[in-house]
């Protein structure tokens, strides 16, 4: 068989490896799964594309992929939707949810059919069977594999392209750690190589370590867009304090200008902005010993939650995720924005926190 030598990406398309989504939307009836959705993906970068069950990844990257049509809106690869790629195997790789293979069909056979489709040689298939670590279960029928097994061989099929554009949903579920490692250690190898991966995950902890860009969308809406390390400064600490009386406290903080105080599950008081020396001071002044004060830097998890939870959207709530702490008062002062939060219509905020920017914790700006 002749191989195309251009792999499929002359002419058709830029072959920049660039995503490009831009102002888009999905509504299934009354339901807005995406909502104004903007981002890039630059070749030879991760980009983690993270939100909560239902926040509308799959959706995105199916529209992506040319499986939805959107409502409104574009998601091209290379300047090109999805349809007009010629030989889009040769472009983009994909795992979606719930990838079927024909249970009877050993991994082999499965691949050696999606490789013939799109013009690629059986040779390819004993590659990508060693890069995913399934040449020993190359005769094994995938209706007999495990999970991780089968996300394996998902992205086996993903990659018989030779693709420059990987796009890959919740590809770390069902993995053990040792597979995660290796799909992280994958991935970043991947994007060193000049290409673009946009990989999906409801948990930012799962994903900290493979993607260099994070886009958290929630409810459709993008939430933070920006690098990670930008996400990571702005953290916050905070000062988790047990006082005798926690309202006399608590008074007398929000007297002094500190809003951003909450209480934790465990009867304590946290304090976003402050010095232990400041809380300290305050407390005596008030009148109300203090038993213990403890400093702690916001994990990325919590930043997350905090991104990802409907208190300060303005639409309907789902309820906290657990661990979430209601701040003592309720709703953001007016201004208030989130840390990348991008306003609708303007261009994606790429540079941090805009100054004075107060967030971590209590989400109390
Ligand atoms: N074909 C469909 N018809 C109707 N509603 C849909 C359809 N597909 C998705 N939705 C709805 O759109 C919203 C977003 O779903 P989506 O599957 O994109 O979320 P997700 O971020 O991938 O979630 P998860 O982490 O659970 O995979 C949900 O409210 C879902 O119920
Ligand atoms: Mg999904």
């Amino acid at each position: 068989m002749a191989r195309i030598h251009n792999g499929g990406r002359g002419g058709m398309h830029d072959g920049s490896g660039r995503i490009t989504v831009q102002n888009l939307s999905k509504q299934f009836g009354p339901v807005n799964a995406v909502q104004n959705l903007s981002f890039t993906v630059e070749p030879g970068s991760v980009t983690g594309f993270l939100g909560p069950n239902g926040a509308g990844k799959t959706t995105t990257l199916r529209m992506l992929l040319g499986l939805v049509t959107p409502s409104a809106g574009t998601a091209t690869i290379n300047g090109r939707p999805h349809s007009q790629l010629g030989n889009p195997a040769r472009v983009v790789g994909s795992v979606l949810e719930n990838e079927g293979f024909h249970p009877s069909r050993t991994a082999r056979n499965h691949l050696r059919v999606y490789a013939a489709a799109i013009g690629m040689p059986d040779q390819r298939v004993e590659e990508v069977l060693g890069l995913v670590g399934l040449s020993p279960a190359a005769d094994r029928k995938a209706g007999g594999f495990s999970l991780g097994m089968r996300q394996r061989l998902a992205l086996a099929t993903a990659l018989l392209g030779n693709p420059q554009v990987l796009v890959l949903d919740e590809p770390a579920n069902g993995l053990d750690p040792e597979g995660i490692l290796w799909l992280r250690n994958f991935l970043r190898a991947y994007a060193r190589e000049g290409r673009s991966v946009l990989v999906s995950s409801h948990l930012l902890n799962e994903v900290e370590q493979t993607i260099d860009q994070v886009v958290i969308i929630s409810q459709g809406m993008t939430r933070y867009y920006g690098s990670l390390d930008q996400l990571k400064k702005s953290r916050q600490s905070r000062v988790l304090v047990q006082p005798a009386d926690v309202s006399v406290l608590v008074t007398a903080l929000q007297e002094a200008g500190f809003t951003q105080v909450s209480p934790t599950p465990d009867g304590r008081v946290a304090v976003v902005g402050a010095t232990v020396r400041q809380i300290g001071d305050l407390a005596a002044k008030a009148g109300t010993a203090l038993y213990g004060m403890q400093e702690e830097h916001a994990d990325l998890e919590h930043l997350f939650f905090q991104l990802t939870s409907s208190q300060f959207s303005g639409y309907p709530q789902q309820g906290p995720p657990p661990g979430y702490q209601q701040p003592y008062q309720q709703g953001p002062p007016p201004g208030y924005q989130q840390p990348g939060y991008q306003q609708p219509g303007q261009p994606p905020y790429q540079q941090g926190p805009p100054p004075g920017q107060q967030n971590g914790w209590g989400g109390q700006g």
